[in-house]
Parts: C-alpha cells; sequence; structure tokens
C-alpha cells in the first residue's frame, strides 16, 4: 500500500513537472505535408502527379487539385494549433475556433446553428474545416475570399468570440508563454495581429483529408470500394443524378455558388445567401457548393442546417425542381437542379458512397494543456434524443464538453494513420 502510493505521488510529481514545461513548438510538419529545403511545408498527395481539370468540367478520378495555401513553417502551424483550440481569444474566455470547429465532430460542430460568447444562436450552421487550403471563396455564401479576411469575422463578431483587435493583440502579448512562442514562429521583434492571423492560417491549411478509400480506388486499387459503393459513385456521376457537376472531385466542390432552392427551418424567411453579399439578384438563396469530404461526420447538413441524416439530404435531389421554395420566391434555380427521380435504391447507394469520402486518419492533436490555462474549447454536445435540445447558454460548456469529449477524441486519435 506504501509502495503504491509512492507511486502514485512519484507519478503526480513527473506530470505536473512536464506540465511546467514550456511550450515548445513542433519542428515537423503535419502529416499531410512535407519540409522542404527552405524549412517550409509543402503538400505531399498523390493528386499533385495528376494534371488539373479545374474549371473545365468534371473530369476523371485522376484529376489534379485546386491551388493550396501552404509553405508555412512548422513552428507557425503548431503555434496556430494552440490558437484555434485557446478560448482566451474570446472576449469571456469561453469560446475558441474548436468550439464550433471541434475534431471529434468531423472540425464543425453537430449544431444546427453554431452558438457563440453571447449563447444565441448564429444564422447558419458551422462548415467542417478539413481541405479549406483549396478554397478560394469562403463561408456558405463565399464572400470572403482567404483564410485571413475569414477568419477576422468569428474573431471580432459580437455573437461568435465577441474580442476586439485592442484586446486580443494586448491579451496575447501579456502572456509570457505566447510572446516566447510567436517569437520563436516569426523571429520577429513584435508580435502582430498579422502574425496571429498568419499562423492560424498555417494550422488551418494542415488540415488535409485525402486518403479516403474514395481516394485509394481513385489512384486505381480497386478494391477500396465495395459494389455497393461503386454503385454510388456511378449514380453520383451519373448525368441523371448529376451530383458531381457540382461536387465535383477531387474535392467534392467545384467551389460555384448555385441556387438550389434549399428549405429553411421552422419557416424562418429566405436566406438570401450570395444574392444579398454580392449584390447580385440572380443569385438570391445562393450558396457555394461545399466540399463532400468528411460529409459523413458533419450532420446536420446544409446552411441551415435542416437536414439530419445524408439520406435525406441527399432526397432533396429528387423532390422536384423547386419543390422547397417558399411561396412568392422567383428564385433562378440552378439547371442541374432538376427532378432525377432516383429510386429508393439510389439514395442508400449515394449514401454508401459518400461514406467512402471519410479520412481523419491527420486529424490534429488536440493540446494537452494551453498556454491561457484554460480549457481547450469543445463543442457542446447535444441531448441524443435530438438536435433540438441546444445549449443555450456557453456557460460550462466548454469543460463539460472537454469531459465527455475527451474519451471520443483519444479514440480518434488512436486510430491507425493511412499511408502518406
Ligand atoms: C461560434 C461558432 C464559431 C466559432 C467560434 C468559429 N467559427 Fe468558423 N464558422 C462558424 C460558422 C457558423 C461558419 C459559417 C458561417 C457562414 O457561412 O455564414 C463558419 C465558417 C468558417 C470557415 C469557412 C469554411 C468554408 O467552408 O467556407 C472557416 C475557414 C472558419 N469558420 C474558421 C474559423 C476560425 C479560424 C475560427 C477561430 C478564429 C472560427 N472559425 C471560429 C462558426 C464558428
Ligand atoms: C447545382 C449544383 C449542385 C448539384 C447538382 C448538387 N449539389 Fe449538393 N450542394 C450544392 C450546394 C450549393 C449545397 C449547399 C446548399 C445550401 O446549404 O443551401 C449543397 C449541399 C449538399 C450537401 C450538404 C453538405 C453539407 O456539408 O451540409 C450534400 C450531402 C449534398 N449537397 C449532396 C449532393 C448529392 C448527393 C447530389 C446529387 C444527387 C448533389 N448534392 C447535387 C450544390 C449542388
Amino acid at each position: 500500500m506504501r509502495i503504491l502510493l509512492f507511486l502514485w505521488l512519484t507519478l503526480t510529481a513527473a506530470s505536473s513537472a512536464t506540465a511546467l514545461e514550456p511550450f515548445e513548438l513542433s519542428t515537423f510538419c503535419p502529416p499531410a505535408l512535407r519540409l522542404d529545403e527552405t524549412g517550409h511545408c509543402k503538400l505531399h498527395s498523390q493528386y499533385l502527379a495528376y494534371d488539373s481539370l479545374y474549371g473545365k468540367g468534371v473530369g476523371g478520378p485522376k484529376t489534379g487539385l485546386p491551388p493550396v495555401r501552404d509553405g508555412f513553417t512548422p513552428q507557425q502551424i503548431d503555434l496556430g494549433r494552440y490558437l484555434f483550440f485557446d478560448p482566451l481569444l474570446s472576449q469571456n474566455g469561453e469560446v475558441a475556433c474548436s468550439t464550433c470547429h471541434d475534431p471529434a465532430l468531423g472540425l464543425s460542430d453537430g449544431k444546427r446553428l453554431s452558438i457563440g460568447v453571447q449563447g444565441t444562436e448564429i444564422a447558419r450552421s458551422a462548415p467542417s474545416l478539413w481541405n479549406v487550403a483549396f478554397l478560394q471563396k469562403l463561408l456558405w455564401d463565399g464572400s470572403k475570399k482567404s483564410l485571413e479576411a475569414q477568419l477576422q469575422g468569428p474573431l471580432y463578431a459580437d455573437n461568435e468570440m465577441g474580442n476586439d483587435p485592442v484586446t486580443l493583440l494586448a491579451t496575447l502579448q501579456s502572456n509570457a508563454a505566447y510572446a516566447a512562442m510567436f517569437k520563436a514562429a516569426f523571429e520577429e521583434d513584435s508580435l502582430t495581429l498579422d502574425q496571429v492571423y498568419t499562423a492560424l492560417v498555417a494550422f488551418e491549411s494542415s488540415l488535409i483529408s485525402l486518403n479516403s478509400r474514395y481516394d485509394l480506388y481513385a489512384h486505381g486499387v480497386h478494391d477500396a470500394l465495395n459494389p455497393q459503393e461503386k454503385q454510388g459513385l456511378n449514380v453520383f456521376r451519373s448525368f441523371v443524378a448529376r451530383c458531381a457537376e457540382c461536387h465535383t472531385p477531387p474535392l467534392f466542390s467545384n467551389q460555384q455558388i448555385a441556387v438550389l432552392g434549399v428549405p429553411e427551418r421552422n419557416g424562418r424567411p429566405l436566406d438570401p445567401g450570395a444574392g444579398a453579399s454580392s449584390g447580385d439578384t440572380s443569385q438570391r438563396g445562393g450558396f457555394k457548393v461545399p466540399s463532400l469530404r468528411n460529409v459523413a461526420l458533419t450532420a446536420p447538413y446544409m446552411h441551415a442546417g435542416n437536414f439530419d441524416s445524408l439520406r435525406e439530404a441527399a432526397a432533396f435531389y429528387t423532390g422536384g425542381r423547386g419543390h422547397a421554395v417558399p411561396e412568392g420566391e422567383d428564385l433562378r434555380l440552378h439547371w442541374h437542379i432538376w427532378n432525377p427521380e432516383l429510386t429508393d435504391d439510389e439514395l442508400d447507394r449515394l449514401v454508401d458512397f459518400l461514406h467512402t469520402l471519410t479520412d481523419q486518419a491527420f486529424l490534429p492533436e488536440i493540446p494537452n494543456q494551453l498556454p491561457s490555462g484554460l480549457p481547450p474549447g469543445r463543442a457542446a454536445r447535444l441531448a441524443p434524443e435530438g438536435k433540438t435540445a441546444l445549449h443555450r447558454h456557453s456557460n460550462n460548456n466548454t469543460q463539460s464538453a472537454a469531459q465527455t469529449a475527451a474519451p471520443l477524441a483519444a479514440q480518434l486519435r488512436a486510430q491507425p494513420k493511412a499511408l502518406p
């Protein structure tokens, strides 16, 4: 008994000693990237060997990727990881980027609509951040043209993280650990907001998912998909269903705005989407074609989070052109939205296929500890019986979510890494 107590004491002493060690930044690139001779991390993917047909139709499975944001240093990426999970970046120290983009939930939050520092719902649902490095337009309405421009939205919006630039900068500058980490990552005299944005973008750009079973199939491993999944891929690519016209491989998005006439939830007024932000009235009700990578992990679906399952989302397309457009609205629906009359079997096969796009081998590690001493932001879990049981108050959500999500995250981290 005494020996056990002694052991316990030494073990706890050892772990609190490591806890006090300074935050050392990684010198390795995350697994999707490789260090080049200049010390920067560059994308490493079989897709780089293929020609790009981007913008020129659907292309086959061996089609190249759109341009990527890469070339950050391992230290900048790792610093961005700490910032991404740290609720210190929010006005009340309770909401981090990871509160709405949680690794345990496909880098989304499992909610219909996200909830920020005020505990109220945001107008749209949180998209996954997998492969944002390839996106030329960000947000559901495509209104932001760079990751740097996008992230200042949540940082400073009253209903998201509620901070302001002066406070954010002062908070980070007065944190000794962050001050040292920024110096290590940027080798400049003073800590600036541009460095904060760059580090966050460096981390986001490392969230690459291109090693799904579909990808193995695309690279020539025919048995990577079973017969049902192959049938699903054929429906997906068919000119009847037309999914691949907009959700073009390999990203499963052509990054265009399309008007679908997706219903809003509970009689909410129509979200004008790109029609409002671009000022182009023909885009009223238009949204960016989302990538479908890891889509099986990010229910509920669409900008309003109004479909609970992939089956429901797929069935929307066969409900008849414009079937959910509110009365009195005259939307310019995209010409690929029509009435494909897919059978139940075809819809099931589509869902089978969408599951083959799941690949979280390169899921980022959630820091055990943050320079702020706060628990990493995690999405609050919903009551299992329904998506409607939203947590209206964010008090303590981060902590309890961190506890409930921890075993799942550990499981996910324990998954074997896929081949690079
Ligand atoms: C309170 C929840 C919340 C927080 C906190 C939050 N986001 Fe988001 N994020 C969202 C929602 C909701 C959207 C979609 C908004 C829209 O399109 O109008 C979004 C969209 C995005 C997108 C666009 C993805 C795409 O496919 O277009 C990126 C990138 C992103 N967030 C990164 C971040 C980063 C980085 C942070 C931290 C600085 C952050 N988010 C904090 C909820 C959140
Ligand atoms: C005309 C272009 C177009 C076609 C064709 C198309 N989609 Fe989409 N898809 C979109 C757009 C745009 C959205 C987002 C709409 C919104 O949120 O209102 C979307 C959303 C989705 C989503 C939800 C993704 C998420 O993260 O919430 C799924 C799943 C999906 N589509 C599957 C399909 C399938 C399956 C087909 C074929 C039956 C298909 N799509 C055909 C443009 C298209």
